[in-house]
């Protein structure tokens, strides 16, 4: 499956990027920094299934649709619901 994790630097996403790697799906993640830290997802930026984006949630468009969005960054607003879920497919 292709998964987008938003807030995936920080220390529930970083584990949830880990463990759907691990299961073999695909995996995006959009974090802005602004209380994660890049080194979260250090080891996981060579892997082929992993990518990510320096961005908020609430303006960045999703990179591609995706099947599952387990964690909405929850300081957002509808048009954050709105702009990540249009991706979901
Ligand atoms: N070692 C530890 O035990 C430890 C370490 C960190 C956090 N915690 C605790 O764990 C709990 C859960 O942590 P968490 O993972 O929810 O918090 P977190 O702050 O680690 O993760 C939230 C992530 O969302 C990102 N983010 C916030 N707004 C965003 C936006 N608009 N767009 C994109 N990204 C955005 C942040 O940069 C961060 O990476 C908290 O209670 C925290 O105190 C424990």
């Amino acid at each position: 499956m292709r998964i987008l994790i938003t807030g995936g630097a920080g220390f529930i996403g970083s584990y949830l990027s880990d463990a759907y790697i691990e299961r073999g799906d695909t995996v995006h993640v959009i974090d802005d920094l602004s209380t994660g830290n890049i080194h979260n997802i250090a080891h996981l930026k060579k892997h082929p299934k992993f990518s990510y984006t320096i961005d908020t949630v609430q303006t960045c468009p999703p990179p591609a649709p995706f099947d599952m969005l387990p964690r909405l960054q929850m300081n957002n607003s509808g048009e954050t619901l709105k702009n990540v879920a249009s991706a979901l497919m």
